[in-house]
């Protein structure tokens, strides 16, 4: 299915592109206006653009209803400051009840129960039950257009940054499992980091991994072996050594899997790779054809 964004209702498109690019982190974006009253929202087009300058950019859209701005992008416009705290589990009910559209000037934090920490350099509070939050002063607001739905990128700097020690490990370095972080994804669904969420991959930066192009044409054309399995080999830096090629050949269920032909090798190489084993994996299928 082939679809023109043009031709579609901004319900629809708004389903698709919020449900396909997902998980979103969140940014909990606190502000001031003029008059320094405080607002706090919730925002999921949200990222990280650059490291140094360190810049967070999120995207407050006009209303759908009426195309009007948000209250969040208004104080922007009036105090180009903002802090944005990232949200943990235990946050995200409260952090949803404060998306209601409350009226202008009614500060979420008291609505949905979290307490405001004063700032070092920026004028909006933070959320002090987050475990990081980021005071940040605003470079530029990017409108991208005026109707309803368009986004307005708030490309913010930051000035400081607050870390709960709780969530650090004994290097000192943020804990991903202690964050607990949750995403929003597309609908009402969201998704939490908790440890069986997560798992690693080796980095392809720290070797020159051969590519999946290298490998011989009957593995890459495996009906057994998957696109992550592929994407494994191919991260090797080279083919394996003769040495390896015997010793693994000798094995025993090897052999066996020899006997019964490429499919059984290709089960058994699949084993080693869910093993992280990915070298003799390789080892195992180059004893095929
Ligand atoms: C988890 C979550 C993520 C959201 N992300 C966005 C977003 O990226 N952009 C947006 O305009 N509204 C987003 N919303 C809705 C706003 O939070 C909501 O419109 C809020 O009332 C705006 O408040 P304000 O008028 O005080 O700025 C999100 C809501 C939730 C619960």
């Amino acid at each position: 299915m082939t679809l023109d964004p043009q031709l579609l209702e901004t319900k629809e498109l708004y389903g698709i592109l919020s449900t396909a690019v997902a998980p979103r982190p969140i940014a909990f974006a606190s502000t001031v206006d003029g008059a320094g009253r405080v607002n706090l929202s919730p925002f999921s087009y949200f990222n990280v653009f650059s490291s140094v300058p360190p810049i967070l950019v999120f995207s407050p859209i006009r209303r759908g209803r009426d195309g009007s701005a948000k209250d969040t992008l208004n104080n922007i416009n009036e105090i180009a400051e903002v802090t944005i705290s990232v949200v943990n589990f235990d946050m995200v009910e409260q952090t949803s009840l404060a998306s209601t559209e409350y009226e202008t000037g009614v500060n979420e934090f008291d609505k949905a129960g979290f307490t405001e920490e004063a700032s070092e350099v920026v004028r909006p509070p933070r959320v002090k039950e987050s475990p990081v939050s980021f005071e940040c002063t605003v470079d530029q607001v990017i409108a991208l257009g005026d109707g309803g739905g368009a986004g307005n990128l708030v490309v913010a700097r930051v000035v400081r940054i607050h870390l709960d020690e709780g969530m650090l490990d004994e290097d000192g370095n943020l804990d991903t499992v202690k964050l607990d972080l949750v995403a929003r994804m597309g609908g009402s669904y969201y998704c939490r980091a908790t440890p069986d969420n997560l798992f690693e991959i080796p980095k392809p930066l720290r070797n020159l991994g051969m590519g999946v192009d290298q490998l011989p044409h009957h593995i890459r054309n495996s009906n057994i072996l998957t696109g992550n399995n592929l994407g494994r080999l191919g991260n090797l830096e080279k083919l394996p050594g003769g040495d390896l090629l015997k010793s693994v050949g000798e094995r025993e269920e090897v052999q066996q899997a020899l006997r019964e032909g490429d499919a059984a090798l290709h089960r058994l190489a699949r084993r080693y790779l869910e093993q992280d084993n990915s070298l003799e994996a390789l080892a195992v299928l180059l004893q095929g054809r």
